[in-house]
Formats: C-alpha cells, sequence, structure tokens
C-alpha cells in the first residue's frame, strides 16, 4: 500500500482551479474551476501527490493522519498578493481625521500617513519588526492565508530597506504562509523632497544592488505610481532597473488619480496591476494580451473612502484575469483575505466562485507561483482549506467570522477544528 503523510477524505466539494489562471468571465461554467464531487487528497511531505474520489484515496493509501472533511467545501490555500504587513507603529488617530473628512494624500502630504510609519519602522530593532511580522503571519494563516506577498517601502534610505529584508529572515518556515518578498519604492523620502532625481538614482544605484545582497533577497520590484508619490516616467526608471537586475514587476497603479502608469503595461513586463480604481478601459486589452493580472484591493478602498472603483464589468468582460489581496497596511488594518475575498462580492459584484479564483490561482498567477501555489492538483504544494459549508456558494454570502475549519500550508496542519465535529 503506498503511504501517505496526510489524507482528506469526504470531501463534499473541491475546487481544484487545476487548469491554473481563470479569467472571470468564463467563470460563468464552474467546469472551468475544476469542481470534483465526494473527492479525496493524499499528501507526502510538502506535495499533493493525488487527487480522485473519495474511497478510491481512502482505500489507496496508508496514511499518517486521516481528516475527514464531513462533505464540506474544500479548495487552495489562499494567496494574499499584496500586503505591507511589515510595519511598526500604528495610525489610529488617523483614521478618526479621515471620518472628519481630511484625504489619505492631505495627510501624507502633512508628514502622515506613510511618512509616520517611516519612522516608527526606522527605529524598530529588527528583531521587533520580525516579531511583529511573525504573530501577523500566524494571524493570516489561521483564517486560511497560505501564501503572502510582503513589500519593504518603509525604511526608503538602503540601510532601512535592506533592514526590513533581513526582519524578514527565519519566517518562511513551516506551518507559516511561504513569504514573497518586495522591494517597494514606496514615496520619496523627506530626507530627498527637494532632490527627486537623485532619489530615483539612489534607488536604481544603491537600494536595488544592496537588496540583493540581504540574506532575504526580493522576487519583485513594486513602485507607488500614483498622485503625491511617483510618476509614470519615474517609475519607468525604477522598474527598468530592476528588471534588469533580475527582478520581477508589479506596481500601485491608478489608485488615487489616473496619472498614466498602467500606460506601463504596454510596453513593460509587468506581472500584476494593483488597485486600479482609476483604470481607464482602453488599458484593459493590453493587460489581456500580456497576462498581466487585475490586482483589486477592496478592503483598501473602504479605508481611503475610496468613491470609486475599478472598471469590473469591462475587465471581466474583455477577459481580464482579476485577483483579489488585502493590502494590509497601517491605513488599511485588515489582515484577513478571507473577509477580502468576501467583502469583493458586494464591493466589486464578483460572483462567489470569481472572488475564490481571485483569492487563490489568480493571485498564485499574480506572483508566477502557480505551479506550487492557489491550486489543488497532483505535484501542486499542499496548500489546502477545509471551509465550513457545503459549496463555494456560500463565499459573500455569509460572512464577517472566520470560516476556515482546517488550514493545510505546505503539507503542515496549521489548524484543525474538524477533530470533533465531523
Ligand atoms: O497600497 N498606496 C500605497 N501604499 C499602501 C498604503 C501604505 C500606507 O499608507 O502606509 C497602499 O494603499
Ligand atoms: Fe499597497
Amino acid at each position: 500500500m503506498p503511504r501517505a503523510d496526510l489524507v482528506i477524505y469526504n470531501i463534499g466539494q473541491l475546487v481544484t482551479f487545476r487548469e491554473g489562471p481563470v479569467p472571470a468571465r468564463l467563470l460563468k461554467d464552474p467546469g472551468a474551476a475544476g469542481i470534483m464531487e465526494n473527492a479525496g487528497i493524499a499528501v507526502r511531505g510538502e506535495r499533493i501527490i493525488e487527487v480522485g474520489s473519495s474511497t478510491e484515496i481512502l482505500s489507496k493509501y496508508e496514511a499518517k493522519e486521516r481528516i475527514n472533511a464531513g462533505g464540506r467545501l474544500v479548495t487552495p490555500g489562499l494567496v494574499d498578493s499584496h500586503t505591507h504587513l511589515l510595519f511598526a507603529g500604528s495610525r489610529e488617530d488617523e483614521f478618526e481625521l479621515k471620518l472628519q473628512g481630511y484625504s489619505y494624500q492631505e495627510i501624507l502630504a502633512r508628514g502622515g500617513g506613510i511618512y509616520r510609519t517611516v519612522k516608527a519602522t526606522r527605529s524598530a530593532s529588527v528583531e521587533e519588526l520580525r516579531r511583529l511580522a511573525l504573530e501577523r503571519l500566524l494571524l493570516m494563516a489561521r483564517h486560511g492565508t497560505t501564501v503572502v506577498e510582503v513589500k519593504t517601502g518603509y525604511g526608503l534610505l538602503p540601510e532601512y530597506e535592506v533592514k526590513m529584508l533581513e526582519a524578514l529572515r527565519g519566517l518562511d518556515s513551516p506551518g507559516l504562509p511561504r513569504i514573497i518578498p518586495t522591494l517597494l519604492a514606496h514615496v520619496i523620502p523627506e530626507e530627498y523632497m527637494e532632490r527627486r532625481g537623485d532619489y530615483i538614482e539612489l534607488f536604481i544605484k544603491e537600494i536595488i544592488p544592496r537588496s540583493l545582497k540581504a540574506s532575504v533577497k526580493p522576487r519583485y520590484i513594486d513602485v507607488f505610481c500614483d498622485k503625491g508619490a511617483f510618476t509614470p516616467e519615474e517609475t519607468r526608471r525604477i522598474i527598468e532597473a530592476g528588471i534588469r537586475a533580475g527582478l520581477r514587476a508589479r506596481l500601485h497603479a491608478e489608485e488615487l488619480a489616473y496619472i498614466g502608469c498602467s500606460d506601463l503595461v504596454r510596453d513593460l513586463d509587468i506581472d500584476s496591476l494593483d488597485h486600479l480604481e482609476h483604470l481607464p478601459p482602453g488599458n484593459i486589452p493590453p493587460m489581456v494580451e500580456k497576462r498581466t493580472v487585475a490586482n483589486l484591493l477592496p478592503t483598501s478602498m473602504l479605508s481611503v473612502f475610496s468613491e470609486k472603483k475599478p472598471p469590473v464589468r469591462e475587465l471581466r468582460e474583455k477577459g481580464a484575469i482579476i485577483a483579489v489581496s488585502t493590502d494590509y497596511n497601517p491605513n488599511s488594518m485588515n489582515p484577513i483575505l478571507q473577509s477580502t475575498m468576501d467583502i469583493s462580492t458586494y464591493l466589486l459584484g464578483l460572483a462567489p466562485l470569481e472572488a475564490l479564483a481571485a483569492a487563490t490561482v489568480n493571485a498564485s498567477w499574480s506572483l508566477r507561483l502557480d505551479d506550487c501555489h492557489g491550486r489543488i492538483a497532483e505535484g501542486a504544494c499542499a496548500d489546502i482549506v477545509v471551509w465550513e459549508h457545503p459549496s463555494y456558494k456560500w463565499i459573500g454570502y455569509e460572512w464577517g467570522h472566520d470560516k476556515t475549519l482546517t488550514v493545510i500550508a505546505r503539507g503542515v496542519i496549521v489548524k484543525d477544528e474538524l477533530g470533533g465535529i465531523s
């Protein structure tokens, strides 16, 4: 009898997304999601070794551990493809200012917002930052998140940006989500306010090369391209330098205003354009052609009290690949992708299955990790969530509490509340 470390059986509905990233419009046909009924999964080490019918898997494998899913929904682990979870301090008083009518940009222009978090993050020790990140990662994992993209960007100067990367050391370990580090050009630091050009030079000539020598190296380069942050031309220079240095590219684009950031998709290889509240529909066809993901951040829209929404209908109709992510940061304090996924149905009009694809396989594609994460298939990483409901139709429909019962990250059981109730 072949051996497995873990078998999950009696799965009522298994959403595999085995074919990889799916444009939202294809999900009108649930067949595109690779859904199976009465299914089972066998896991050995970090990997899924077989997916089949529940009885087949149960009779074929001798398993150290068996989990009875009790006829419930099982999906890939959630992939949070845009976070700023590595920060010190908090900004709860700015929340009150926003409620009084001050905008995100006004607060930033007065030296609050990102600048305030930069001060707190620069003065925190590496150990303190690592401890904060660890707490946050554990919380995310317990709610079903098995991959987390983490950006720098609260250091701004070379030594502090490197410190942020060093703080991630040791955190990508069993039982925690996989971490994908991103080097972020966030804003012009106060020290360089009158010398923008010099800062772009510093970023290209010092910050990028030094980041590649840190013990945790970035996989991505990202720029906050927006009104009050970097211009499209500055962004282009930084992205091109990052790509030359071997990094992949993703971008904050068109969140607060349209200033031409998404135009860069036409001639640069950008895996993901994020936010997109002000995306001009004319930039959707090149995104579709290059399979650049439209990464939408609904809980972050709430946090900036955005009156604009991304053009979801056009994105769907034209065949774009849509992801959703939390944007977890001190301005938008939601670490739980499960909540973002639920809220995306109300705020963006995503159908439950679109929302699930957006938080799993499509998010994984936005990080170009879909050979391993965001899918349930033979050979993929064993990132698996058992939910309390019987089908994906409950996504969005019931929300406001944790609906995950069991979470497995790269083969490690992070939480299992099924024991007593299956
Ligand atoms: O994605 N927009 C830029 N960066 C973050 C916010 C970071 C912050 O305010 O600290 C975002 O929304
Ligand atoms: Fe962000």
